[in-house]
C-alpha cells in the first residue's frame, strides 16, 4: 500500500486488516484513541480543495496521535488564488520534505492524478475526490458496522438517497461487497441513482419502506446539491416526504437497526432530528472512529511507501 487511492481491487484481507489495525487504537470502552510514535519525523500534509469539516479534522488529529508533524494548508487563503496551480502548489509542498498529502479535490480522479503524475514519491491518501470515491470514509464506515454488529455475513444493508454523486455510497459499496456482506440495498428516486449498480452486486429499491423492510443497518446521504446541476435539484420537501428517515419509517427496519450517516446532516431534508440525535444512531461513533481508522490508514501506507524507498535505494546501490 503506497498511496491510499480508492478501495476498489483492495482485497478482505487488507480491509480487514485496516480495521483491526484502527480497532488496536481504540482504547476498550471509551472514545479515547491512543497516542503512538508510529509517524515520528514524519511530515503529514492536509490539502483541502473542497470544504470539509470531519474529514479534514480527523486526519490532523490522527497525524498527531501517530506523533507526526502536521500541516493543514488552507487551500482558500493560499496562493490558489492567485493563479497558482495544484501541480505547482503540491511540488512546492513535497519541497518543504513532506511525507503524506491528505487530498480532497472536487474533480474526480485528482488523488489518481497526484499520485501518478505530480508527486510518486510522496504518499497520498485521498480525502475524497468529486463523486468517485471517500475510502476512509468507507473504511470507518465498516469499522462502525464490525463494532456494532460483529461482523458482515448475515447483515442487510440500506444505502439511502443521492446515490448518483455521493462518493461514500459508492466505497461504502465496495467495502461491503468485499467485506462479504449478502445484502446491500440502495434506494432512492430513478433520478438520483447512477448506471452501472449492478457491479456492486446491490438491490435497487425506489421505495423507501420496502427498501428498509427488516435491515440491520440503514446509510442516509444528503442530497450533494453542489454537484448537481441547478435545474435537476429536487425539491426538498418533496425529498422528505418519499425518502426521509423518519421514526415511523425506521420501524420497518429491524428494532435494533443501526442508523448512519457521513455528515453533514441536513435536519428534516434527508433524515428527521429524532431518528439523528434517537438511540439508534450511531453518527457520532462514526466520528469517533474516523479517527482510529484514519491512523491505520497512514501508519500502512507510510510503511508501505517505506518499503518501497527501501527498494529504490538497493536497487540504485
Ligand atoms: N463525511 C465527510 O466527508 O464529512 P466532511 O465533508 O465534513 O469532511
Amino acid at each position: 500500500l503506497r498511496h491510499f487511492l480508492s478501495l476498489d481491487g483492495l482485497p478482505c484481507t487488507l480491509l480487514t486488516e485496516i480495521l483491526d489495525t484502527a480497532d488496536s487504537f481504540l482504547e476498550v470502552g471509551s472514545r479515547a484513541v491512543k497516542k503512538v510514535p508510529l509517524l515520528r519525523g514524519k511530515t503529514v500534509c492536509n490539502v483541502f480543495f473542497e470544504n470539509s469539516t470531519r474529514t479534514r479534522t480527523t486526519f490532523e488529529l490522527a497525524a498527531q496521535r501517530l506523533s507526526a508533524d502536521v500541516i493543514t494548508l488552507n487551500v482558500s487563503t493560499s496562493s490558489a488564488s492567485k493563479g497558482e496551480t495544484l501541480f505547482d502548489t503540491l511540488r512546492n509542498l513535497e519541497a518543504m520534505a513532506a511525507d503524506m498529502f491528505v487530498v480532497r479535490h472536487a474533480e474526480s480522479g485528482a488523488a489518481h492524478f497526484m499520485a501518478e503524475f505530480v508527486c510518486p514519491d510522496v504518499a497520498i491518501i485521498n480525502g475524497g475526490d468529486g463523486r468517485h470515491a471517500h475510502p476512509t470514509q468507507g473504511m470507518l464506515d465498516m469499522l462502525t458496522i464490525r463494532r456494532h454488529k460483529g461482523d458482515f455475513k448475515n447483515l442487510s444493508v440500506a444505502i439511502v438517497g443521492d446515490i448518483l454523486h455521493s462518493r461514500v455510497a459508492r466505497s461504502d459499496m465496495l467495502a461491503l461487497k468485499t467485506l462479504g456482506c449478502p445484502d446491500i440495498r440502495v434506494i432512492g428516486p430513478k433520478t438520483l441513482l447512477p448506471a452501472g449498480l449492478e457491479q456492486y452486486g446491490v438491490r435497487v429499491f425506489h421505495n423507501l419502506e420496502e427498501g428498509l423492510r427488516d435491515v440491520d443497518v440503514i446509510v442516509t446521504l444528503r442530497l450533494q446539491r453542489e454537484r448537481m446541476q441547478s435545474g435537476l435539484l429536487p425539491s426538498q420537501g418533496e425529498f422528505y416526504r418519499l425518502y426521509g428517515l423518519t421514526s415511523e419509517r425506521l420501524k420497518v427496519a429491524k428494532p435494533d437497526a443501526l442508523v448512519m450517516h457521513p455528515g453533514p446532516i441536513n435536519r428534516g431534508i434527508e433524515i428527521e432530528s429524532a431518528v439523528a440525535d434517537g438511540k439508534q444512531s450511531v453518527i457520532l461513533n462514526q466520528v469517533t472512529y474516523g479517527i482510529a481508522v484514519r491512523m491505520a490508514v497512514l501508519s500502512m501506507t507510510m510503511s508501505g511507501q517505506n518499503a518501497q524507498r527501501q527498494l529504490n535505494q538497493e536497487t540504485r546501490e
